[in-house]
């Protein structure tokens, strides 16, 4: 009863005050396309030549400071090597690692050699290349280690969402790569190939996404959060176990963190902590991810690490008509730890459109209170939905009116975000939309840190 009370009063205060109207919704338009996947016979999912050679290479960060890195990828015809022989660009001493291999069935798909070496031990800061497969199909690659953990030191990181395998999927990585604003490393929110979409759901999908996005993933760390097209749920062939294409596939350091499973976990990364999130595994009180959240926000040591970044797929703060409050279950649990917790910024995907929110909460609602706006709330993080990285089931155009106070800026269009963090009070945030040039910010914040200089940051005009 309560409940049916708080959502009249809400619906008063949306259609009566205009007080109540918040940022910016942007009037840009873009020209209504449908999104469609590129051929598999396209350029950017060509198979390395020679007979079985290593493909859809990527890496991630493969410890909780920074030192190791998780080398992944796929030979198709037989097993061959596992082993990673790499080097320090500085002194080309060469080490060799050796990982595992694994491959699974989904219905009638039988997957490539799917290989998985940590490289441990490796020095902060320093540039490593990286030799995958044998004699003729041998291939290199490298990538960059991050500084030391610390708590003014300056890094970059790209943001990208949704992205899939279209026309459009392949404008993102492109801006973002082209963006002079070099990302160091990508925080992914979730949903990667779209293979879902598919009949069967075609994990050949999954493999053309794999070479789609190695022209990234095998130079820079993605850290990956699992969205609702992981899942792979599908009990009417017989698919019973979430998750397992992209389990197989994707690894992360969650036992690093004290994590019993690979959907949650947290890694630090210079002077950001970063926390991932599952939003499609159980989190209410007693589970196991919320016995690990419970336990892991504490241990946060902002003199280390001063921003703290949550990433999970759905967002708390979406005022788009598309996924609307879907993410509501989690907020509820979560969002009086993340306020009192001071964290940063929070990074979902889902909603295939842009949004970024002001600093709000919505924490004091009991049941019988009737306080159950969100209000404005200094300790309280930035959300920001960044769920357009141009899949097949194109933009979420439809926004709810009016625009919620608590949003600041809102826009359907494709595109990626930066974040660059200066030191540890300032970061300098923008999203980058696709229809622009390279160079242009199409919305950019000065954040200030919560734990260090928590000034108002808010950039809509509020009473
Ligand atoms: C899987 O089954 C579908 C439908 O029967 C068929 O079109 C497809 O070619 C099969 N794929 C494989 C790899 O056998
Ligand atoms: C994808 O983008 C790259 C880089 O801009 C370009 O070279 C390639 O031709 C594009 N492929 C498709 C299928 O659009
Ligand atoms: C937090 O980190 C700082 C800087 O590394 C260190 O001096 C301090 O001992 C740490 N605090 C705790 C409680 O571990
Ligand atoms: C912001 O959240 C903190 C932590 O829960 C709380 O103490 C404070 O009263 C809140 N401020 C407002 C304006 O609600
Ligand atoms: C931190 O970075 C901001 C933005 O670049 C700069 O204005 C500020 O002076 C820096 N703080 C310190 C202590 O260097
Ligand atoms: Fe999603």
């Amino acid at each position: 009863m309560g409940l049916y009370v708080c959502f009249f009063v809400v619906f008063l205060m949306l259609y009566h005050g205009p007080c109540i109207n918040g940022g910016i919704t942007s009037s840009f338009v873009r020209k209504e396309e449908k999104s469609i996947d590129m051929p598999f016979h396209s350029d950017v999912f060509s198979h390395p030549p020679g007979y079985n050679a290593p493909q859809q290479v990527h890496i991630t960060q493969g410890d909780h400071v920074g030192r190791a890195v998780i080398v992944s990828w796929v030979t198709q015809d037989e097993p061959g090597s596992s082993t990673v022989v790499y080097w320090a660009e500085k002194n080309n001493q060469k080490f060799k690692a050796t990982g595992r291999t694994t491959t699974y069935k989904y219905y009638n798909y039988t997957s490539g050699f799917i290989h998985h070496c940590n490289i441990m031990n490796l020095e902060f800061d320093t540039k490593y290349h990286y030799q995958l497969g044998t004699g003729q199909t041998t291939r290199r690659f490298w990538f960059m280690t991050p500084p030391p953990v610390g708590p003014d030191v300056p890094y970059t990181f790209g943001l990208m969402g949704d992205l899939g395998q279209t026309y459009d999927s392949n404008v993102t990585l492109t801006h973002y790569e082209m963006n002079p604003v070099k990302g160091q490393a990508v925080l992914f929110v979730g949903d990667l190939s779209y293979a879902d979409y598919y009949k069967f759901h075609d994990n050949s999908r999954w493999d053309s996404w794999g070479r789609f996005a190695e022209r990234s993933t095998a130079y820079q760390p993605w850290i990956w959060t699992a969205g609702n097209h992981e899942l792979d749920f599908e009990p009417s062939i017989g698919e019973t176990k979430p998750f397992k294409p992209f389990l197989h596939r994707y690894r992360v350091p969650y036992k690093a963190s004290g994590s019993t499973e690979p959907l949650w976990y947290s890694i630090k990364r210079a002077s950001a902590y970063i926390i991932v999130l599952s939003s499609y595994s159980a989190f209410g009180m007693y589970t196991p991810q919320y016995q690990w959240l419970l336990e892991e926000l504490p241990k946060v040591n902002r003199s280390e690490t001063p921003w703290l970044i949550v990433l999970m797929h759905s967002p708390w703060y979406n005022s788009n008509s598309y996924h609307y409050m879907e993410g509501e279950t989690m907020r509820v649990m979560f969002e009086p730890w993340f306020v009192e917790h001071k964290v940063d910024l929070v990074f979902a995907g889902h909603v295939h459109s842009y949004e970024r929110s002001e600093r709000v909460s919505n924490i004091a609602y009991n049941i019988v209170n009737g306080e159950c706006s969100p209000v404005k709330n200094l300790s309280a993080p930035v959300y920001i939905t960044i769920g357009d990285g141009g899949n097949i089931e194109g933009l979420a155009s439809i926004m709810t009116e009016p625009q919620p106070k608590y949003s600041a800026y809102r826009e359907a269009s494709f595109g990626h975000a930066t974040l660059e963090i200066k030191n540890r009070t300032h970061a300098y945030y923008s999203w980058h939309r696709n229809s622009d040039g390279y160079a242009v910010r199409a919305d950019s914040v000065m954040f200030t840190n919560r734990h260090w200089h928590p000034m108002d940051d808010s950039t809509s005009k509020t009473e």
